[in-house]
């Protein structure tokens, strides 16, 4: 069975992840979906409420599973058996850091290969980043994130609006 991983710190999940994933699943027989550590980033939402967002949002794709990790994503492609990583690319500043990354888990995991799956045009300026920041000022986020999971991320950054917005 080919398994594919598609990682990312997903805080909180967007649309964008979600149209990444949903095509690795029709590529791919297993797709897991993985919550795992980016060093140079301070989550604003737990593990715990990450990947609880994620499950909401990948319910409907049979073949689509969501798990966490602490450690390396070398190691944790090595242990599930993947034969390839699945990232999303945004445009060509997403470039240089995707490609060193993929370079560096070739090496540490050569028999797994990096595919980059082109964003959608009406996803390129879509970022968890600027989720929080339009969500922390009560913006409406609706647009960026799928729908299971829009009153969680309100609820948590800014819960006076909630009730506002429906
Ligand atoms: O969604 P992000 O934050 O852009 O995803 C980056 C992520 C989390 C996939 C990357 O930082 C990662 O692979 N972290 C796991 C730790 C690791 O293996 N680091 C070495 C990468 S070559």
């Amino acid at each position: 069975m080919s398994t594919v991983v598609c990682p990312g710190s997903f805080d909180p999940v967007t649309r964008g992840h979600l149209d990444i994933i949903t095509r690795a699943s029709r590529m791919f027989e297993r797709v897991i979906a993985l919550v795992i550590i980016n060093v140079s980033k301070t989550p604003a939402f737990s593990y715990e409420e990450r990947v609880a967002m994620l499950r909401k949002a990948v319910s409907h794709l049979k073949n689509v599973e969501v798990d966490s990790y602490h450690g390396l994503l070398a190691d944790y492609v090595r242990d599930c058996g993947a034969i390839a990583i699945c990232k999303g690319l945004r445009a060509m500043s997403d470039f240089e850091y995707e490609f060193q990354m993929a370079l560096t888990n070739k090496k540490l995991v050569p028999e797994a290969d990096t595919v980059f799956l082109t964003t959608r045009a009406e996803n390129m300026y879509l970022s968890s980043s600027l989720v929080k920041q339009v969500a922390a000022f009560g913006g409406d986020i609706s647009g960026f994130v799928p729908p299971e999971v829009l009153k969680d991320i309100r609820q948590r950054l800014c819960p006076g609006k909630e009730r506002d917005q429906g």
